[in-house]
């Protein structure tokens, strides 16, 4: 079984979807850090590569992705990362560089390989549009700007990052606007995919929400997949 979740930035994918996994016993797929990954490997030789550029180096770099333990593990020169894929410059160059043909197509052929390995709770911007069209739930989390720009500051907080409400809000909308209006697999909701606003809502209340979804829709198909209760 294949959940799909999208969203813009801030509206609580990571956290909802982790859980989501965790409780249902699926594996958990963030195609975002994919392409974090991605632009940090890039980055750490040059910054501001074109399309071509980067297409001519994929072939070099030596990423890995693999599936362990219910979560993706992604390798660098056989180097784990972690923490330096979660910053904003990064997440910046991974939103301009996720406008590439190249880099689309090299990502979406390791996410479908990903997604043959059982039950996946996959997450990103176009999961539910491009990569997993055919997934039995799919639905796009948002919330308004205000929420997204609080919940991300107090994110960055956690880690000593301290990011006034005017510069956070300055880049959620950028990326939103990049991340929408591109021509390649934009983010927005798949035509039959579930709007849900968490605007007013804290994670175990989205999760719970979900978790429901997601067992109604086992419950209907006869399956037996969730370890939860
Ligand atoms: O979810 P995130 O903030 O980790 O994603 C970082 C960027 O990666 C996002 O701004 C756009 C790009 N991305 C994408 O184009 N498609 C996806 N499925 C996931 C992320």
């Amino acid at each position: 079984m294949i959940i799909a979740i999208d969203g813009p930035a801030g509206a609580g994918k990571s956290t909802v979807c982790r859980i989501l996994a965790e409780r249902l016993r699926f594996v958990y797929l963030d195609t975002g850090a994919m392409y974090r990954a991605l632009a940090w490997a890039l980055l750490s030789n040059e910054a501001g590569l074109s399309g071509e550029e980067i297409s001519g180096r994929l072939p070099r770099l030596s990423l890995d992705f693999l599936i362990k333990e219910g979560g993706l593990v992604i390798t660098h020169e056989g180097k784990e990362l972690t923490n330096e894929i979660r910053n904003m410059e990064i997440a910046d160059e991974a939103s301009r560089i996720s406008q590439f043909e190249s880099v689309r197509s090299y990502l979406l052929n390791w996410q479908r390989r990903l997604g043959e390995q059982g039950d996946i709770v996959a997450e990103g911007r176009d999961t539910t549009t491009v990569v997993f069209p055919q997934a039995e739930l799919k639905v796009f989390l948002t919330a308004d700007l205000n929420s997204r720009v609080e919940r991300r500051r107090r994110e960055y907080m956690l880690k000593g990052i301290d990011v006034s409400p005017g510069e956070m809000e300055r880049r959620i909308r950028e990326r939103d606007e990049a991340d929408s209006k591109r021509a390649l697999a934009p983010m927005r909701p798949a035509e039959d995919a579930i709007i849900l606003d968490t605007s007013d809502l804290d994670i175990s209340q989205v999760v719970e929400s979900l978790v429901r979804m997601a067992k109604g829709l086992i419950a209907r198909d006869g399956g037996q997949k969730t370890g939860d209760g």
